[in-house]
């Protein structure tokens, strides 16, 4: 298993030195990527969304150990975004663009080994979401 909790957070950290809303920069890259998705995007405030993706992603960091928070936080979230229109192929899009922005950000020192680390995660996040979606659609 490559996911590393230290190479996460090493690159959080570099990654906030530069900018603190790293999940701004996720969207600029999503919403330029897959134009497609960004209708979905019609509730919150661009600032909030930023804001909560962030808290969300730093809240699963600290419970990667803890296998009940994750399944029962990230399997509702997955559950709630089936009504915000999201489908199973945009989770990996989602992926590609969180590595996106924090391999920029982390400009020379993003290694191979941070990128297989938040694909990790990234796969383990994923699983519970389409999981909480597979259930909300019954
Ligand atoms: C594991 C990956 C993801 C995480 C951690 C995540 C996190 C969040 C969070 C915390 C919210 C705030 C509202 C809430 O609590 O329901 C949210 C809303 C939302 N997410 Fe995600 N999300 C993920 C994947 C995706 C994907 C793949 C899409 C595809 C486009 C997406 C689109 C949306 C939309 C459209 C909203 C509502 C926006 C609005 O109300 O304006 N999310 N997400």
């Amino acid at each position: 298993m490559s996911l590393q909790p230290e190479l996460l957070r090493q690159s959080i950290a570099i990654a906030a030195e530069r900018e603190p809303v790293i999940t701004k920069r996720f969207y600029a890259i999503f919403f330029e990527r897959y134009p497609q998705v960004r209708p979905l995007f019609s509730r919150n405030a661009p600032e909030t969304q930023q804001e909560m993706l962030q808290a969300t992603i730093l809240a699963a960091l600290d419970h990667l150990d803890d296998p009940d928070w994750l399944t029962t936080n990230v399997k509702a979230l997955g559950r709630q975004h089936v009504a915000y229109g999201v489908t199973d192929e945009m989770y990996p899009w989602v992926g590609e663009c969180l590595i996106a922005a924090l391999a920029e950000l982390c400009g020379d020192e993003w290694t191979p080994e941070h990128e297989a680390s938040w694909a990790a995660v990234y796969g383990v996040l994923t699983d519970l979401a389409l999981a909480g979606a597979a259930e909300a659609r019954g």
